[in-house]
């Protein structure tokens, strides 16, 4: 997957890594087509593999070959598949590496869909998982089994934002041998890279600030490219695979990840800052706050921040709900990373069908909301936010 783009920075990297100049555009057309005339050379490809050979579009298309490229480039990984979800991305993950008889071991404040995934559908097939604390590498390393195949983290968890000390569990992975796959969804490739540090697949939800415009639903792993050939089959005979023009979205979005991050990232620590000072507020939950439990960790895995920030609102979620309906610029609704401020109350929203017990013992107690910070005026953030604070 390397291109010509794989010695320059970052940000020359997320503009131009992967981008087809067919006919001379100078971004990739919308190849909108379902299938491909069959050449010999693509005979060929089919016969090897049929991976990044354009036979058909539930395989691969122009379009989605493009942004793997370039989440490759920005990731540092070998190779890559995109999917129709992130969901899709991380069912193909499990559901292609492991078998009935492996254990894997996760944590209970992963991504709510995951959690479901993981303790509903997994089982069914006959595939242990356990339960430990991504923050707590050792707490990982004491659930393995002989027969555990697989450990699963997140960069940032969702929604407390917990630090997976990703340098550390990759140690813990190579002592036993397992796989290592991190969602990286909440920090993007712009503010963490998890496969220099030992991960062997990174798993985005696209949807999210890689998309970065609230307008696509996809997915992507990329990492070991023995892997990727491994999971590419899967991909196929599972069908998630993404329509052309939403990875034309994509692209188009991801072109500007190193322009809009760190104003996620800025806007949120600044909100942050002011909240801790709100008298309606219990408790801010950020990592560039010294006060944040991961501080440390976060300094050395993800230094550059986030734009996720999380608080709990002082009288419960009935108060935390008032306060939302209260604001005027930030939407009420479920995602993260889009440029527009998005807000939501975990408890009837993301993490909905995660049991009341497992949301109170992950952080997600009354009154909890999570914001995605978007990259509008901070001073109109603030406004909005204390102005819907103070009317509690
Ligand atoms: C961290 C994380 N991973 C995965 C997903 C699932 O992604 P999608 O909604 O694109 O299927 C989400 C969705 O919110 C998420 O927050």
């Amino acid at each position: 997957m390397a291109d010509g783009n794989s010695d320059k920075r970052f940000a020359t990297r997320s503009v131009h890594a992967g981008t087809k100049h067919i006919e001379g555009a100078v971004n990739t057309p919308i190849f909108q087509s379902s299938t491909y005339y069959l050449t010999d050379e693509r005979y060929a490809g089919w016969a090897a593999g049929a991976q990044h050979t354009l036979i058909y579009s539930r395989l691969s298309s122009v379009n989605s070959d493009a942004c793997v490229e370039k989440i490759c480039a920005m990731e540092g990984a070998e190779d890559g598949e995109l999917f129709a979800s992130g969901m899709a991305a991380i069912s193909t993950v499990m559901m292609g590496l492991l078998s009935r008889g492996d254990h894997v071991v996760a944590s209970p404040d992963v991504y709510g869909g995951t959690y479901g995934l993981m303790t509903e559908e997994l089982p069914r097939f006959g595939i242990e998982v356990s339960m430990a604390d991504m923050r707590d590498a050792e707490s990982y390393e004491a659930a393995i089994q002989p027969n555990t195949k697989m450990l699963y983290i997140e960069t940032l968890s969702n929604p407390v934002l917990k630090v997976c000390d990703i340098e550390a569990m990759a140690a813990i992975a190579r002592k036993h041998d397992l796989l290592l796959i991190v969602d990286n969804t909440f920090t993007s490739p712009w503010g963490c890279q998890p496969i220099k540090m030992g991960c062997d697949l990174v798993i985005h939800s696209t949807t999210k600030y890689l998309g970065g415009h609230s307008d696509i639903v996809g997915g992507a792993v990329v990492g070991r490219k023995d892997l990727i050939a491994h999971l590419f089959p899967k991909k196929v005979h599972f069908g998630g695979a993404p329509d052309p023009h939403a990875c034309y979205l994509l692209e188009r979005g991801m072109r500007t990840l190193s322009a809009r991050m760190p104003i996620h990232c800025a806007n949120a620590a600044d909100i942050a800052n002011r909240l801790q000072d709100h008298p309606m507020i219990e408790k801010v939950i950020h990592t560039s706050l010294t006060n944040h439990p991961d501080y440390e960790t976060g300094q050395r895995i993800m230094p550059k921040g986030t734009g996720m920030l999380a608080f709990v609102v002082k009288g419960g979620d009935d108060a935390a709900l008032k306060f939302m309906r209260g604001l005027k610029i930030i939407f009420e609704a479920t995602s993260l990373g889009g440029v527009e401020s998005l807000i939501e109350c975990p408890f009837n929203s993301s993490h909905m069908f995660i049991p009341e017990e497992v949301r109170h013992a992950a952080g997600v107690i009354p009154g909890f909301v999570r914001v995605s910070i978007g990259i509008e005026d901070v001073e109109d953030l603030w406004d909005d936010i204390s102005s819907a604070l103070n009317a509690l």
